[in-house]
């Protein structure tokens, strides 16, 4: 069982009254350093790292909804593309979450968003995180929706399905700040290494009609398989990846 660090004198507020099941819970002090990397409850939910001198982690869905502009998407133009023609009205399968940077931009395209993210402790960063923000993304019954799992095995009726997997378990692969802490969790989890995965296989067969794959600019294809066409920008690329009946 992993362990949940709390401010002594704090509660686990009601949206993570769960984590008492699952973590274990040990009272700290401001001044005590709780070793290892874990979870950290104060005012929000922290993900305490071991590596750059234990700096706290958390997911702040407001700042990412500011970051991203419309402006900014117009200029990430290769995202635009690959949504193009797509039905508003299809929820867009978001199959890796992650911290949600994604789903933010797909709901600022005007999309409905179904989130999955398997790995517990990023799915409990996202709770506090849109438990946090009052934007009406994520307060809207509607606009998007969380689970904890696996998508290629919840998702029961995948139509148009986005899939951003780790880039890779090369850390010089990825960005040297910010991003470093988020890497942290991810690789200490085994069941995350796309070098196993079956998602687009997995998708297609549920019925899948179009899967957008991001990859970083040089890295292979996904899961060694050929797109059907892929829209490039300067560091990333959008693979397509289109059903049969599609082709038809
Ligand atoms: C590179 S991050 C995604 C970043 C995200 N697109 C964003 O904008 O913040 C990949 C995330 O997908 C999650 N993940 C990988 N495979 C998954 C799967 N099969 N089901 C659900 N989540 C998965 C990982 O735990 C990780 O948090």
């Amino acid at each position: 069982m992993d362990n949940l660090y709390i401010l002594k004198g704090k509660q686990l507020p009601t949206h993570l009254k769960n984590l008492e099941s699952i973590y274990q819970l040990i009272e700290i002090g401001h001044d005590e350093i709780c070793p290892g990397a874990n979870l950290y409850y104060s005012d929000k939910l922290y993900f305490k790292s071991t590596n750059s001198n234990y700096a706290l982690f958390n997911i702040d869905l407001d700042l990412q909804i500011n970051k991203i502009t419309k402006q900014k998407i117009l200029k990430t133009d290769i995202f635009f593309k690959a949504f193009k023609n797509t039905d508003k009205e299809t929820h867009i399968i978001d199959a890796t979450a992650g911290g949600l940077k994604d789903a933010i931009f797909l709901m600022k395209l005007g999309f409905k968003v179904k989130s999955y993210e398997k790995n517990r402790i990023i799915f409990d960063l996202l709770t506090d995180a849109i438990n946090l923000t009052n934007h009406t993304y994520f307060n809207n019954e509607g606009n998007h929706h969380l689970f904890l799992g696996d998508s290629c095995e919840l998702e029961k009726e995948p139509k148009i399905v986005y899939l951003d997997p780790m880039f890779s378990h090369n850390r010089k692969a990825l960005p040297k700040k910010g991003m470093a802490i988020f890497s942290e969790i991810l690789f200490s989890d085994s069941s995350l290494n796309d070098n196993n995965s079956n998602y687009i296989n997995s998708f297609f067969s549920k019925g899948a009609e179009k899967i957008i794959v991001k990859r970083a600019d040089k890295a292979p294809y996904l899961e060694d398989i050929k797109p059907n066409y892929s829209h490039k920008g300067k560091t990333v690329r959008f693979d397509i990846y289109l059903s049969k009946k599609i082709l038809k």
